[in-house]
């Protein structure tokens, strides 16, 4: 039997603030195996980052289990959980967290000098990734010489560099154009499809869940559907005709009355 790469089980996630608990996630249960790729998609404020956060060990459950690459992340030291997160996952988040006073080339080449890499070494691979996602040529940039686009390709490559087997990318493409977001999601797919690295991807957009095979759609902190992204953003995309169906005879009785 092989263990899952991702496992929660009916992961519950409080955030207390004056002692007042407010209940994000109500009972989540997900697995994932290698090799897949995984849309989240669901209404503003219905959980997803705050589950990218557990699932990144950013941030630990209220309640559940997590077992990531067959360790229980709940059992583990900080320093154990923080080995063990540098091992297994890349992050991809929305602001780019690049140093700014650093060249392209060190900012990927830094958590590969953070993992014991020598600095020759981890250079020769961060340039190797800077050129996978096309920006062999401006290495030696800053970050703030870089457009948008640019600047979100430097963030995969530098989620990339120490090649980990789970990628996690909380809307990669919002802030970009569509062809920008285009040719991240050609990157992404290529790394999934090629190197079999595992991919959980948030998004608000359809059109980008539907690189992904499998479609996670949560609804006030409750998984609402888990199953084949095709048929997932069929079911959207009706209960949304549904939707705008039903507030444009509300606006036409309105009008009417
Ligand atoms: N640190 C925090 N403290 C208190 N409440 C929080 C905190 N982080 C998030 N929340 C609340 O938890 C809920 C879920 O937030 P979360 O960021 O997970 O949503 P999301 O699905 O990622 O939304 P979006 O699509 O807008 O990014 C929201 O109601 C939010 O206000
Ligand atoms: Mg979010």
């Amino acid at each position: 039997m092989t263990t899952a790469l991702v496992e929660l089980r009916d992961v519950r996630k409080s955030y207390f603030s004056n002692r007042i608990e407010t209940p994000v996630l109500h009972g989540i249960n997900l697995a994932m195996q290698r090799g897949e790729f995984v849309a989240i998609m669901g209404q503003s404020g219905s959980g997803k980052s705050t589950l990218m956060n557990v699932l990144g060990c950013l941030d630990t459950p209220t309640s559940g289990s997590y077992s990531l690459a067959g360790e229980d992340v709940g059992s583990l030291s900080r320093a154990a959980l923080a080995g063990l997160r540098n091992r297994t996952i890349g992050f991809v988040f929305q602001s780019f967290n690049l140093l700014k006073r650093m060249s392209i080339l060190d900012n990927v080449a830094l958590p590969l000098i953070y993992a014991g890499v020598n600095r020759k070494q981890a250079r020769e691979r961060a340039q190797h990734q800077l050129a996978r996602v096309g920006l062999g040529e401006l290495e030696r940039r800053q970050p703030n010489q870089l457009s948008g686009g640019q600047q979100q390709r430097v963030a995969i490559a530098r989620a990339l560099v120490a090649d980990p087997p789970l990628i996690l990318a909380d809307e990669p493409t919002g802030n970009l154009d569509t062809r920008t977001s285009a040719d991240i999601m050609a990157v992404l797919t290529e790394l999934n499809r090629d190197r079999g690295q595992s991919i959980i991807l948030v998004t608000h957009e359809p059109d980008i869940a539907a690189f992904a095979r499998r479609l996670v759609r949560l609804k006030d902190g409750l998984v609402l559907y888990d199953g084949p992204a095709r048929e997932g953003l069929r079911e959207l995309a009706q209960e949304e005709a549904v939707n705008l169906a039903g507030s444009l005879s509300t606006a036409t009785t309105e009008e009417q009355a």
